[in-house]
């Protein structure tokens, strides 16, 4: 069998186009433009690119982008101080604050000040809990845009085996909640899981969230299953520089019903759900 190829960098260009026309749509009748408000501290250069595209496909779907760029000294106060005019401005529908912060900064403390409203990261600790409790709450963008593709490709996915691994806050956490949400049995796998390979091969859907180039090889899939691969890690091989997710491709595509690809994937859904997630912030905003 060769998989389906899910094709992220088609399906986000869609969400995006309809995200632009909901905003046409917010200006012609309400006068409302949404705005988004990025915080940069310090100058990380994978960041600074993730900053730069934010700002890019923000303008383009016809929001307000602001974009806040802070020495990598810049203190708890000062940054804190920043949030809070942010959550006071009312052209402001959406912040998020780049992760990750100088580790002399609290990200907790730092995330949590965040109006949970203007989160569209989904990372305040409300949102957590609204999500694990089944209500109305900000999604985290990467899981938000995994769960869309498995929704088109699967339609219902109700009693599918999903395997998560990986335990991260900004991934593998919201994504087993939101399958779990979706009636999948779900398991959170991770780098102390016993038999990873067995527990793997049980998976109807694979997500791999874990950071690992290429950890997950094809005879770890279970003919047919859907895997989705969150990875995207920069490796050298045969002396040039290349984008690899954690599953490895070419074998997993041979067994799986459908994959996502490392680059165009799940990578270009992220900011997607961003945009996706800050009209919702302003919808709700305005009742
Ligand atoms: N750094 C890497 N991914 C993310 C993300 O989704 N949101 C934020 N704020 N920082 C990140």
């Amino acid at each position: 069998m060769t998989a389906k190829v899910i094709d992220g960098k088609a399906f986000a260009s869609n969400v995006r186009a309809q995200v632009a026309t909901h905003v046409t749509r917010l200006k012609e009748v309400n006068g409302l433009t949404p705005g988004l408000a990025v915080v940069l501290v310090g100058e990380d250069p994978a960041s600074e690119v993730y900053v730069r595209n934010k700002g890019k496909q923000t303008v383009e779907v016809g929001m307000n982008s602001y974009e806040h760029k802070l020495p990598a000294e810049t203190s708890e106060e000062d940054l804190l101080a920043l949030i809070s005019r942010l959550n006071a401005d009312p052209a402001v529908h959406g912040i998020l604050v780049q992760l990750p912060l100088p580790g002399h900064l609290d990200s907790d403390l730092v995330i949590n000040s965040i109006d949970p409203a203007k989160d569209v990261d989904g990372f305040h600790i409300s949102n957590v809990g609204l999500l694990g409790t089944g209500q109305k709450s900000m999604v985290p963008c990467t899981p938000l845009g995994c769960l869309m593709m498995l929704r088109d490709h699967h339609g219902s996915l109700s009693g599918l085996n999903a395997v998560v691994v990986g335990r991260s806050n900004i991934v593998g956490k919201p994504m087993a909640q939101l399958l779990l949400a979706d009636s999948c049995t779900v398991t959170i796998a991770h780098s102390r899981t016993k038999d990873l390979a067995s527990v793997c091969r049980g998976a109807d859907i694979l997500v791999a969230a874990v950071g690992r180039p290429e950890m997950i090889p094809g005879d770890w899939v279970k003919p047919g299953a859907t895997v989705i691969d969150v990875g995207i890690n920069r490796i050298e091989r045969d002396g040039k520089k290349k984008l690899v997710g954690d599953v490895e491709y070419g074998s997993a595509a041979e067994v799986a019903g459908a994959i996502t690809p490392v680059p165009g994937g799940v990578g270009p859904m992220t900011i997607a759900c961003l945009l996706a997630n800050t009209l919702t912030a302003c919808c709700r905003a305005h009742g």
